[in-house]
């Protein structure tokens, strides 16, 4: 027998909708929310209207360019944890009324195992196990993928995450809002080692990134503001280059540990050239299989938890329709 699953994701700023076929993404659609961009971060009330306003266009689309009817779809997938609580909501309560109005049931998705498991969707994939580097805006995790449903986190940050780092260092340098495609885009044309920023000296396999914001604002401060946007391209590259470094080095010491060396990379900062490229050469070097997911399964999308709904679906592992969402980040 066929699954078809439907898929929401609605946990921060992004609406999205998919549906997945026996494991194959049918659709994929996105609405994002622009409205935050004047105030240099993501409003949550804002954000929650704006999911109210976009989720029946996005489900419907992705309906039709799946070219399904809904009498096909066999569950409901929906992003239940973690996220901004009025976001989640509206997700929730949708996918709850379709699964009681077609009658199927519901599968509540954990949005950052749904990142990791984003790169079973092309057909290059990774068998298990895998490591996974999951960089975001809210999270930055080595996880030891053992199989779909055993996923163990064995590093992540004790502080900012590596996307709070670009964003953070961008809204420094007066980008705007989110920064790190822009950092992303003026180190493609800067030098990466003409400023030298500190590294942390974290144990184990966890990341601290505050210190990286400290030492680029005090080193911003003896600047003129002229300085800064003569140096933008060079300082945008070596902030890159040197959050790039972080990451690497932390994932060369867990393939080390585990010998795992299926080695990808999850969550909106994996789109960034200069973390793909390097881990390009990493692998090259190293003699690893290296996985990078297209950049539309990097950033928040409804494929990857239409994915993660299906392997749950084979597992029977379902939600009652009394499910609440949950801001907290426990899998
Ligand atoms: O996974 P995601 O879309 O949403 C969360 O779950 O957080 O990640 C968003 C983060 C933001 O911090 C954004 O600046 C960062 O991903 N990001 C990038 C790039 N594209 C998105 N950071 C660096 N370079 C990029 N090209
Ligand atoms: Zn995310």
């Amino acid at each position: 027998m066929s699954v078809t699953i439907l898929a929401i994701e609605s946990s921060c700023d992004e609406t999205a909708a998919a549906v997945c076929k026996d494991g194959l993404i049918l659709s994929n659609i996105i609405a994002s929310q622009s409205v935050h961009e004047k105030y240099g971060g993501v409003v949550p009330e804002l954000a929650s209207r704006a999911h109210m306003q976009n989720i029946v266009p996005v489900v419907d689309q992705a309906i039709k360019d799946a070219d399904i009817h809904l009498s096909e779809i066999n569950a409901i997938a929906f992003t239940q944890a973690p996220g901004l609580i009025g976001s989640l909501l509206v997700g929730t309560q949708f996918a709850k009324s379709l699964s009681l109005s077609l009658q199927v049931p519901l599968i509540g998705v954990h949005h950052m195992q749904a990142h990791v498991l984003a790169n079973l969707i092309p057909t290059n994939r990774p068998s298990f196990p895998f490591l996974c580097l999951t960089v975001s805006g809210g999270h930055t995790q080595i996880v030891l993928a053992k199989s779909a449903l055993e996923l163990e986190v064995i590093g992540e940050t004790i502080d900012d995450a590596a996307g709070e780092a670009f964003d953070k260092t961008a809204k420094l340098l007066g980008l705007p809002y989110p920064g790190g495609p822009l950092i992303d885009q003026y180190a493609q044309i800067g030098d990466p080692l003409k400023f030298k920023f500190a590294e942390p000296q974290i144990p184990e396999l966890n990341f601290s990134f505050s210190g990286l914001k400290t030492s680029v604002l005090y080193f911003l401060q003896k600047q003129t503001p002229e300085f800064i946007l003569e140096n933008r391209n060079d300082l945008c590259a070596s902030i890159q280059y040197t959050i790039v470094q972080i990451l690497l080095k932390k994932l060369i010491k867990a393939v080390n540990q585990t010998n795992v060396k299926q080695v990808c990379i999850a969550g909106g900062v994996s789109a960034n050239s200069g973390l793909r490229n390097g881990l390009k050469s990493l692998g090259e070097k190293k003699g690893w299989q290296v996985y990078i997911p297209d950049f539309s399964y990097c950033t928040d999308n409804a494929a990857m938890i239409a994915i993660t709904g299906y392997h749950k679906y084979l597992n029977n592992q379902f939600v009652p329709l009394s499910v609440n969402p949950s801001a907290r980040a426990e899998w």
